[in-house]
């Protein structure tokens, strides 16, 4: 293979093919709308860990699942369905994935970040992502959901590494605003409307698949985060690059390693994000409403 596009947008970037790579963000876009038809979705949400139960209040007219989708891998962690969601939501038009391929799971960026650049070709202009995370403080016990307002990438990795451009407004996104400003207002709007409380902070990223050390959670929480996990970062930095405003909420399902006795174990993780995802969906619904 030689010159497909990869590139997310833009066919004036491209990223040299990764073997193995049989695909392109085309073929994916193609086969979808070979099934789908001529649908335009106007907003993408994508839910992690634990969290499809919060799409209950979508009316879905069409499902894929993720190895119908050039490009995609059926998910194979537990808690991730694997399945895109065609539908309405509280009058918007929604495409809905529920569940991630990870870069932990030995996923390349550009699978793991293919979401995004579907919903960027299908005309989505709002993002709103979710996710599973460890709390790295003693304010934010599991259960609480958590309005991301920022990042710490500590992935160690970024999904653009490889793209070429000759534009360097484009090649250098600016992530000075990657969490929409007007977003997070609508987010606190929503969960005020229904007398939930949302938390603010800031999510460190990190690869995983480990859960941290203790001495990583000290570092993480000198360092500014509020709460770590393992995805989210790769999506955010190739949709504002795609253009896409951007938000992110994150259930908090666990104490970070040393916060507290006991191990940290991923079927906690998935009980506790099931338990709020009702919570988490009501408000999707509200904010989807106030858009
Ligand atoms: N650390 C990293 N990722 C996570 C955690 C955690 O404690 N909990 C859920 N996802």
């Amino acid at each position: 293979m030689t010159s497909r596009t990869q590139g997310p947008c833009d066919s004036s970037q491209t990223r040299p093919p990764i073997s193995g790579e049989l695909w392109s963000v085309d073929d994916a876009v193609q086969a979808i709308r070979d099934e789908v038809g001529d649908f335009a979705p106007e907003v993408m949400i994508l839910l992690g860990s634990g969290l499809s139960g919060a799409s209950t209040g979508a009316d879905i007219y069409y499902t894929m699942p993720y190895d119908r989708i050039p490009g995609m891998a059926p998910a194979r962690v537990v808690g991730h369905p694997g399945k895109l969601l065609f539908g309405s939501w509280a009058n918007r038009t929604v495409v809905l994935f529920q569940g991630r391929n990870h870069w932990y799971e030995g996923h390349p960026w550009t699978r793991v970040t293919l979401p995004i650049q579907i919903a960027a070709h299908l005309g989505v202009g709002t993002v709103m992502l979710t996710n599973a995370s460890g709390s790295l403080s003693p304010k934010l016990p599991p259960g609480s959901l958590v309005c991301i307002d920022d990042h710490l990438n500590f992935m160690g990795a970024n999904p653009r590494v490889g793209v070429t451009s000759n534009d360097p407004s484009t090649l250098f996104p600016d992530l000075g605003e990657a969490y929409s400003r007007r977003l997070r207002d609508l987010l606190d709007d929503a969960a005020m409307m229904l007398g939930q409380s949302l938390h603010h902070g800031v999510y460190a990223a990190v690869s995983g698949p480990n859960y941290e050390t203790p001495a990583e959670v000290r570092a993480l929480r000198m360092l500014g985060a509020d709460v770590v996990g393992m995805s989210t970062v790769g999506e955010v930095i190739v949709a504002r690059q795609c253009g896409l405003e951007c938000s992110a909420i994150s259930c908090v399902t666990n104490m970070a390693a040393g916060m507290t006795s006991g191990a940290i174990t991923h079927d906690e993780v998935v009980d506790i994000a099931h338990s709020v995802s009702l919570r988490l969906g009501s408000i999707l619904d509200t904010t989807l409403r106030l858009l």
